[in-house]
């Protein structure tokens, strides 16, 4: 008589992910599987596909974008970047680590094209980590009360708007995050997100988001879409809330890993470096040169970006002394240069890799 087994019985008989052995059903390569319910049952004498690959092979999932707009967001860089985690010679890489997350511009684009065995992403902003979480635990419900504030919200005036932001912002304010409140925290930080001021996420010393209002006519608060298709792929993601040196244990030498410190200050009035209430400054900048010393002799692939210093001062040579062990590039990028919105120039960036 034939015999089962499950999709978790079959990871570990195989040595691959369960989520693996998924996409390996969906995709018609395990002779015999079939889906019950919701799971996956396979022969118990079906055999391991031939499932050779370099691991982050090119796969077409859905095309994922942030679901936040974050100040830093490194679009533009992006296929520069791609090209590094690319180019690795012979070398497997199977594990993807970004540790300073923010909207997670690289990391969506990655998504949509590779696959990683094992991926980790941090972020010290105990919001944002939260709406990650709720995208990934709680979807459907952090739709409905997306959505909910999308119909109330898009058909008022502006008089009516700014009333239902300030009301919003001060229910997110005023609203502690616990388990109780995480998926209405969520809601409230993606709306704010999508319908403030440039997309800034600034808090004031007492820890309360102040931005104001921003002046769109039509911002898509809700994008259902892309939320359930990042929900599906954050399933296989380990997300943490802390500082970036926690991931140390999750890197290892098939890890690709991928650091966006909150930028040094390019003009005196810049305020790039306020994503929390800590600013990341010429220590910290050093602190983290030291961690990805220290990773480095893991044999991890790693790369790093940030502001050229250079841009302003050309005597500046910080990140040049900082990592002059390492490979650094300068590629050019259209950013803001100081605080005001309509201050953008052509500018230097660095990519710094090993
Ligand atoms: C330049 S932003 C990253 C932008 C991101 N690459 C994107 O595409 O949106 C820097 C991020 O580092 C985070 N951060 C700052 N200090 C950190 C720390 N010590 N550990 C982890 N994350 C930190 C900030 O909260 C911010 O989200």
């Amino acid at each position: 008589m034939l015999s089962f087994m499950s999709a978790k019985e079959a990871a570990q008989k195989w040595n691959i992910s369960q989520r693996r052995v998924s996409v390996l059903c969906s995709e018609n390569r395990i002779k015999g599987a079939m889906m019950v319910g919701n799971m996956w049952i396979i022969p118990s004498n079906a055999e391991k596909p031939d499932d050779k690959r370099i691991r982050c092979e090119k796969e077409t999932v859905s095309t994922l974008k942030p679901f936040v707009k974050w100040v830093g967001g490194k679009s533009q860089l992006i296929d520069e970047l791609e090209k590094m985690l690319l180019d690795n010679g012979d070398k497997v890489l199977t594990k993807y680590c970004e540790p300073m997350v923010g909207g997670g511009a690289l990391l969506f684009n990655i998504l949509s094209k590779h696959r990683f065995e094992n991926l980790y992403i941090s972020d010290i902003n105990s919001e944002l980590i939260n709406a990650y979480n709720a995208i990934k635990y709680n979807v459907h419900e952090l739709i409905l009360q997306l959505k909910e504030m999308q119909l109330t919200f898009l058909p008022m005036d502006e008089n009516g708007r700014k009333f239902f932001y300030h009301f919003i912002r001060d229910k997110f304010n005023n609203t502690k995050l616990h388990d109780e409140t995480s998926i209405k925290k969520a809601a409230y930080f993606i709306f704010l997100n999508k319908t403030c001021f440039n997309g800034l996420y600034r808090v004031n010393r007492k820890g309360e988001f102040n931005v104001p209002m921003g002046a769109y006519k039509n911002p898509t608060i809700c994008d259902e879409e892309n939320l359930l298709n990042i929900s599906n792929v954050l399933q296989n993601v380990t997300i943490v809330c802390g500082d970036y040196s926690l991931s140390k244990n999750f890197i290892d030498n098939s890890t690709f890993v991928y650091f966006d410190p909150p930028y040094r200050p390019i003009s005196e009035t810049s305020t790039f470096t306020s994503y929390t209430s800590d600013s990341f400054d010429d220590n910290e900048q050093i602190r983290l040169a030291e961690f990805i010393n220290e990773i480095n002799s893991t044999g991890a692939k790693i790369v790093l970006s940030n502001s050229d210093p250079k841009n302003i001062n050309k005597q500046d040579t910080f990140f040049d002394d900082l990592y002059k062990a390492y490979k650094i590039k300068r590629v050019s990028a259209s950013r803001m240069i100081n605080s005001k919105a309509d201050s953008r120039g052509k500018i230097s960036e660095l990519l710094i890799c090993n």
